[in-house]
């Protein structure tokens, strides 16, 4: 089945969730975040997950926001650090990460080739719009769906009906790119055909559903999808 339809998850796929504290880190009089950056990082993008996940269980949901606030919170005191003006810094870069480098590239490529494109995203529709502007990336997306329309974090198969839902395509029309490896697993679980981008060279996520195609980076993505 010919591919019709580009959907992104957001948050490491696009943009690089790293790009917050490391930006943070170089700026003048930020010493002590200069030493521990690498681990805040990891520490916040794991906890957000986490909680996003433990939340679902729970059957609490806030939205994502809440949770990356929360999830900072701990990343910070568990280094120690307890500083209102580095939090409030770290949480509004969050609005601008820079986006990976071959993005625009790859995006136009699609978009020129009439392809549907879309961000499928646990971000708040806010936080998403914010990320997508401040990359310049919006003219080149037909939508930006955030899983606040359904009230559920990925990978529960409601979100990936969102797909199907706004753009009228079998799940065997959609190339669905993520970083996440979970991710991976629930979109290939639901259906998908599933580009992995394992920049880092990770293990496969041994859980249902395997990416049908494993890339380094999303350059990639334009072949994957016909062109
Ligand atoms: C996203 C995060 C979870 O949905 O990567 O964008």
């Amino acid at each position: 089945m010919a591919i019709t339809t580009c959907i992104f998850d957001a948050y490491g796929t696009l943009f690089d969730v790293a790009a917050a504290a490391r930006t943070a880190a170089a700026e003048p009089g930020q010493d002590a975040l200069a030493k521990c950056w690498p681990q805040i990082a990891q520490d916040w993008r794991l906890r957000q997950l986490h909680y996003s996940w433990l939340r679902t269980i729970m059957q609490d949901h806030v939205d994502f926001w809440c949770i990356t606030q929360d999830a900072l919170d701990w990343a910070l005191e568990a280094q120690g650090i307890d500083d209102a003006a580095l939090r409030e810094r770290l949480l509004a870069l969050y609005w601008q990460l820079e986006s990976y480098p071959e993005v625009p590239q790859m995006l136009a490529a699609l978009n020129t080739a009439g392809l549907d494109t879309a961000i499928l995203s646990n971000g708040t529709p806010e936080m998403l719009g914010a990320a997508v502007t401040s990359a310049g990336i919006g003219v080149m997306l037909d939508d930006v769906l955030s899983i606040e329309t359904c009230g559920i974090f990925k990978p529960a198969r409601a979100v990936y009906d969102m797909v199907g839902d706004r753009f009228a395509c079998a799940p065997g029309e959609v190339l669905f790119v993520t970083s996440n490896g979970w991710d991976a697993a629930g979109a290939a679980a639901y259906g998908f055909n599933v580009a992995w981008v394992n920049r880092d060279g990770a293990p496969v996520e041994r859980l249902p559903g395997r990416p049908a195609h494993v890339l380094a980076d999303l350059g990639g993505i334009p072949a994957l999808a016909g062109l």
